[in-house]
């Protein structure tokens, strides 16, 4: 019977059903919207409108690094730039520093089952480097094309380590995760490197992704945990159904890798672990 380091480093990814009680699904839920309700997209018409401007949308991705802001669904506006659905349908997502700046996220990211997982999976000294509340919502979820989460938070050694919390059952319908299993031991295709107020990808590889032949779809309950390593090809479909495919995701690097200068997330302080 294969350890579960050994079945990590195998496949590439762990799953833990029922990792997250009933209860800490609806505090993260519950708190998820509170977030939303308070937004208010309209202080932010350089952004949230037709004239968006690129400086004023990169400058607000840029600082969600170390703060807690709201982003809308590409699909949820129509041709004159005016939201389709009421606002609580049509963000995309929370980012990036809830678990270091919202005490009921904190409470979330850092507990001790977690941080024995880490250690069971070899991380030394695990550190969270960012946490996205993505909400898949019904009919406009968009699709995350395929990717390595390494392109974001690369380091020397790679070590970035995704978990990936499901708040509501995910499955084919409404746009659950696909990945390659063993993918990890591919290379990094692409690296995602600062300049200045803005970011952009750069092409490293040309290996290519994974067809579907090669690819598994992760239908999980809710309260399940998907563990999987930075170099893991994966990606989500678009949920055209009704229902929406809430998740919680950490991404957590080893303290004893050299995080990269150039990643898009820099802290001024160095980030915590699990405990
Ligand atoms: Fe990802």
């Amino acid at each position: 019977m294969p350890t579960l380091q050994q079945r990590y480093q195998r496949d590439g990814f762990l799953l833990f059903p029922d990792f997250v009680d009933a209860a800490a699904i609806s505090s993260v839920r519950q708190r998820a919207q509170e977030i939303v309700t308070a937004f208010t997209p309209q202080d932010h018409p350089s952004i949230f409108s037709t004239d968006r401007q690129k400086h004023a949308v990169d400058a607000y991705f840029m600082a969600s690094a170390n703060d807690v802001r709201c982003f809308f669904e590409e699909h949820a506006f129509d041709a004159e730039g005016r939201l389709t659905r009421e606002k609580a349908l049509a963000i995309n997502k929370i980012g990036h520093a809830l678990h270091h700046l919202d005490p009921v996220f904190e409470a979330f990211s850092r507990t001790g089952a977690l941080a024995e997982i880490a250690t069971a999976i070899g991380l030394q000294q695990p550190q969270i480097w960012q946490s996205m509340y993505i909400f898949k919502q019904p009919g406009i979820g968009g699709e995350v094309g395929w990717h390595q989460d390494a392109t974001f938070f690369d380091s020397e050694p790679i070590t970035v380590t995704t978990f990936w919390f499901a708040l509501e059952d995910a499955s084919l319908e409404n746009g659950c995760l696909w990945l390659e299993p063993g993918g990890h031991r591919g290379p990094l295709r692409e690296r995602f490197v600062r300049h200045g107020d803005s970011a952009q990808l750069e092409k490293l590889d040309a290996t290519p992704w994974p067809d579907q032949q090669h690819a598994i779809p992760l239908e999980v309950k809710a309260g399940t945990l998907v563990v999987f390593h930075g170099l893991l090809p994966h990606y989500s479909a678009p949920n055209r159904s009704p229902h929406s495919r809430h998740a919680y995701t950490l991404h957590v690097v080893d303290g004893a890798s050299r995080y990269s200068a150039r990643n898009w997330i820099q802290r001024d302080t160095a980030p915590r672990g699990f405990v």
